[in-house]
């Protein structure tokens, strides 16, 4: 096969990282006979830079005509006090509502090599860690009506669902449980808000198609506490575009390695968009620094659920943990390893790249 698809370096590490994914892309394409034709294009900070628009027509246009898109990142200091519509983050919001990219699959996975770098008790993940994070991608309160009033004094932002965007939402979260250990907790605000109320409306009418998952709800606050309390009790999370965003994050540090957590999110059809979960890390952009292992398991998403290529997911996954399993790290993961194993952006792609060659 060969696949199309559209890359967006985008600002701070977003080249450094992207560069290595491709690289990793192209060495499982030569073991598993496939060709990738990487389409460079713009967005965000370096979108404004070059044409004053964060997301520029033609990137749109060539992310929709690929097989998948990949984006390392976009944002930084340089374009913070532009107003909201010229922002970076504007380019991303944009590509996710254009390509009406609904779910964001958003896996926090405790690697066990990693298991020293999570912040909590060791009796408290002593059985390891993995939830998924279903969030919403394209609605609520990030898309919903919001405004100033004229005297500027007041501002407000709407958050407003439908059942079907709640339900394209639910029911990937009962499907992924049902693949998983059968267990999908609903989190949303139901005490105070009427959008959450109907949130759990939808999946009670929905929990009856599903009776081998175990369903629970449980209110945003008290599970931004129990990830830290007991976050094994949890498997699937399927939650609102901003709740995803606040409880990914969260989920990612207690994992212990924001720098290993890739995303992916996916429509109905066309291309998915594929980005690391991580930030643009402006302070250690073009200095051989980043992790790029969060970036190439983001791309083995990609290959297994845009590009349908299963074995090809694996392969990189397995030359990741042999990476890790052989001790090499990169300073955001080293821990106490030794310094001869602490290795820079480019070396970190080179040795998954050989893992794969081998
Ligand atoms: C994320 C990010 C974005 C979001 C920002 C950069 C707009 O935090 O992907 O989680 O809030 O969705
Ligand atoms: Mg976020």
């Amino acid at each position: 096969m060969d696949f199309k698809i559209a890359t967006i370096p985008g600002d701070g590490i977003g080249p450094d990282i992207v560069r290595e994914g491709c690289r990793v892309l192209e060495a499982v394409g030569k073991k598993f006979g496939h060709s990738f034709t990487f389409t460079e294009t713009l967005a965000g900070g370096a979108a404004i830079d070059a044409t004053g628009n964060p997301l520029p027509a033609e990137t749109l246009d060539v992310c929709k005509k690929s097989d998948s898109v990949l984006l390392g990142a976009v944002g930084g200091p340089k374009w913070d006090n532009l107003p909201g519509s010229k922002r970076p983050e504007a380019a991303l919001l944009g590509l996710r509502g254009e390509m009406k990219v609904y779910a964001n699959l958003r896996p926090a996975l405790m690697f066990k090599q990693l298991a020293s770098a999570c912040p909590l008790k060791a009796e408290i993940v002593e059985d390891g860690l993995d939830i998924l994070i279903v969030r919403e991608l394209t609605g609520g309160i990030y898309f919903g009506e919001r405004g100033r009033s004229e005297d500027g004094t007041t501002a407000w932002d709407t958050e407003k669902y439908s059942r079907d965007e709640i339900s394209r939402i639910v029911k990937i979260g009962f499907e992924s449980a049902m693949k998983r250990k059968k267990r999908l907790c609903v989190v949303d605000k139901a005490n105070i808000l009427e959008s959450s109320r109907l949130w759990r409306e939808v999946t009670e009418s929905m929990k009856g198609n599903y009776p081998a998952v175990e369903l629970s709800y449980m209110y945003v606050d008290n599970a931004a506490m129990q990830l830290v309390r007991n976050p094994g009790q949890f498997d699937v999370i399927a939650t609102s575009n901003m709740f995803g965003d606040i409880l990914s994050d969260e989920a990612s540090q207690v994992t212990g390695s924001i720098g290993m957590l890739a995303s992916a999110s996916l429509g109905d059809s066309g291309p998915g968009l594929y980005e690391p979960i991580h930030g643009s890390a402006p302070d250690i952009a073009g200095k051989d620094l980043a992790n790029p292992l969060a970036t190439i398991l983001t791309c083995a998403m990609m290959l297994r659920y845009s590009l349908k290529a299963e074995r090809e997911a694996v392969a990189v996954e397995a030359a990741v943990a042999a990476v890790l399993d052989a001790g090499w790290r990169t300073g955001d993961i080293a821990g106490d390893a030794s310094r001869d194993k602490i290795v820079g952006t480019k070396k970190m792609g080179d040795l998954v790249v050989q893992a794969l060659e081998q």
